[in-house]
């Protein structure tokens, strides 16, 4: 090979390493998000608007990628495989981070809170911040609340009162305040996948359930629970989570553009999150296939008399002065 010849071949394989270099510095990160439930839905919905946001604005940097309705990861899984980092970005219920932390199960304890303002109170406030942080050293990071609603118990037979819930079994999250919560009333809860609980009320494997009106209506539970009990008993919030690795890898300038177009999602997820209950409710009713039990005071006292006290069994492993804080928010 002459001079010449060596110094060009030199200089298209120069170029060639700079061209691929430039490439791989290019490729987008992807952020795949993963929840269990329906598009229509507060979180389906809030999931879709931050996958919009960013291609909008992070075109080519940053691409978000959404798996709704448990399609890659399950609800008993997520957390786990965003530790390996096989997935960027959930939210789910606050009601499935026992395993993690105890401070969140504050959540589940029943009667808490009065209202969906009193939860998001406490959670701006300096407790529900703090608790955003508590899994950081396990590899979570809580980067914040997302609203579904209140809960309600839909049963295969009607529940007007503690009683008839007495010796019938209810699906719950993997959470042991629920469990202690239908324990309280002499039911039986079972943990269960989301993604199962059609299934089991179909086939009658269970006879209840407790959810928002959103989800019972957009994953059908209310055509296979002729009842719903109308009970406002607990909230089912979610906390939008991702790993501390891939946070703090993430470079400065993109971190911040994908938090700012996150809070803008969890915003306009929490202000579709009402309208959604209201909806969701009224075409239940439309729908005639489950009638809603509306509690008299007194029997919703009774309620409250047998599922309170679930609150001092936990108050040491949850906290006190958390418990405080979140009455004092009402
Ligand atoms: C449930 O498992 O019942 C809910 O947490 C599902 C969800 O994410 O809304």
């Amino acid at each position: 090979m002459t001079k010449t010849k060596l110094v060009l071949v030199s200089l298209m394989v120069a170029a060639t390493m700079l061209v691929s270099a430039t490439v791989s510095v290019a490729a987008p990160i992807v952020i795949k998000f993963s929840h269990v439930v329906a598009e229509n839905t507060p979180k389906g919905q809030m999931a879709n608007k931050f996958r919009d946001l960013i291609a909008e604005r992070l075109d080519g940097k940053v691409v978000v990628e959404v798996f709704p309705n448990s399609q890659l990861f399950g609800d008993n899984k997520v957390l786990e495989a965003m530790l390996l980092g096989d997935v960027q970005l959930a939210a789910p219920s606050v009601s499935k981070f026992e395993k993690y932390t105890d401070s969140l199960q504050i959540f589940d304890l029943p009667f808490l809170f009065k209202d969906m303002a009193a939860v998001e109170k406490f959670q701006q406030g300096p407790v529900g911040q703090k608790m955003l942080m508590s899994m950081k050293k396990k590899g979570l990071i809580g980067l914040g609340y997302l609203h579904n609603g209140m809960k309600q118990l839909s049963a295969s037979d009607p529940l007007r009162v503690p009683a008839d819930a007495a010796g019938k079994k209810f699906r719950i999250m993997t959470s042991d305040v629920l469990a202690a919560q239908f324990e309280a009333v002499d039911a039986l809860p079972l943990k269960k996948p989301f993604s199962e609980v059609f299934t089991l009320l179909q086939t009658r494997a269970i006879d209840g359930q407790e959810n928002t009106w959103s989800n019972i209506y957009s994953k059908k539970f209310f055509e296979v629970q002729p009842y719903i009990t109308e009970s406002n008993h607990g909230v089912l919030d979610y906390l939008v989570i991702t790993s501390t690795e891939f946070w703090m890898d993430l470079p400065d300038d993109i971190r911040t553009e994908v938090k700012k177009a996150l809070d803008e999602a969890i915003a306009f997820g929490n202000q579709i999150s009402e309208k959604k209950a209201i909806e969701d409710r009224q075409k239940i009713i439309d729908s005639g296939r489950s009638e809603i039990i509306e509690l008299a005071d007194a029997q919703r006292q009774q309620w409250v008399d047998a599922m309170k006290p679930v609150w001092k069994k936990f108050e040491d492993k949850i906290g006190k002065e958390y418990i405080d804080a979140a009455v004092a928010s009402n």
